[in-house]
């Protein structure tokens, strides 16, 4: 049986490769998103539909587009930073706008999708070591992003709870230092290698509520 999901955030980077690597299996059917509603991938069982996280409406018509289709998966990958590298004093315009796309559209968006959902569907929240209280390296940069994520990996305990008893499963995954727009050139991984371990926790039996990272458990 041919298994449905979403992932956000499609058209570069992690989103990309995972929606890459999700078809190869020719029994995975992928709903991809951009803020334009393009993009590169051509695939039988790939469609990408327009998707701004930051504008209610944007998320309302995609919800509705998705229309009656049950869901087994859902990678909420789409976020921004909007920051540089060495600032750590608070702007509350990024802050807010920050907390629109990493917090509020992620969540609205989950939230409207939840009635979808198959029994034993797994919902992936790309958070990050940045949205960590255990990173060892922790400094005060980046901090609109920090906050968003935390925010986002709280939300994963949350929801976990509240789905505990339909069998859902829900996880944050931190991905690491990826080569991206976001990551820049000097990371370490690339997005391939982010994207494999997606898939593996996406294919595995986890317990749910949990913060993976390289296929292991980490600490919040
Ligand atoms: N790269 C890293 O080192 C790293 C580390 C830790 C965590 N992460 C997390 O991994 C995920 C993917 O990161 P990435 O490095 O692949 O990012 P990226 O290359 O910057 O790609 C971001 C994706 O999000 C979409 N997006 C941006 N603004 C959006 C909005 N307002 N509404 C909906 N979609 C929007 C983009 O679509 P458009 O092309 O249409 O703009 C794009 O597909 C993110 O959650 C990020 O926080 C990344």
């Amino acid at each position: 049986m041919i298994k449905h999901g979403i992932i956000t955030g499609s058209s570069r980077g992690i989103g990309l490769a995972t929606a890459q690597l999700l078809l190869q299996d020719d029994n995975t059917a992928v709903i991809g998103t951009s803020t334009s509603g393009k993009s590169d991938i051509k695939a039988q069982h790939f469609k990408c539909l327009p998707l701004d996280l930051a504008e209610g409406n944007s998320i309302h018509n995609f919800v509705k587009h998705i229309g009656d289709r049950k869901i087994d998966f859902l990678i909420n990958n789409a976020a921004i930073l909007l920051e540089d590298g060495h600032r750590s004093e608070i702007n509350m315009q990024q802050l807010r706008k920050t907390f629109e796309v990493n917090l509020f559209g992620t969540i609205a968006l989950t939230e409207a999708l939840l009635p979808k959902f198959n029994t034993n569907a797994h919902i992936i929240n790309i958070t990050s070591n940045w949205g960590a209280f255990s990173d060892p390296h922790f400094d005060e940069y980046q901090p609109h992003y920090k906050l968003s994520k935390a925010a986002l990996n709280m939300y994963t305990r949350l929801l976990a709870k509240r789905l505990e008893e339909k069998n859902i499963t829900v996880s944050s995954l931190d991905p690491g230092w990826v080569q991206s727009d976001m990551g820049g050139d000097n990371a370490h991984r690339q997005p391939k290698t982010a994207a494999t371990e997606i898939l593996q926790l996406l294919g595995a039996k986890v317990e749910t509520g949990q913060f993976w990272h390289k296929g292991n458990k980490r600490k919040w």
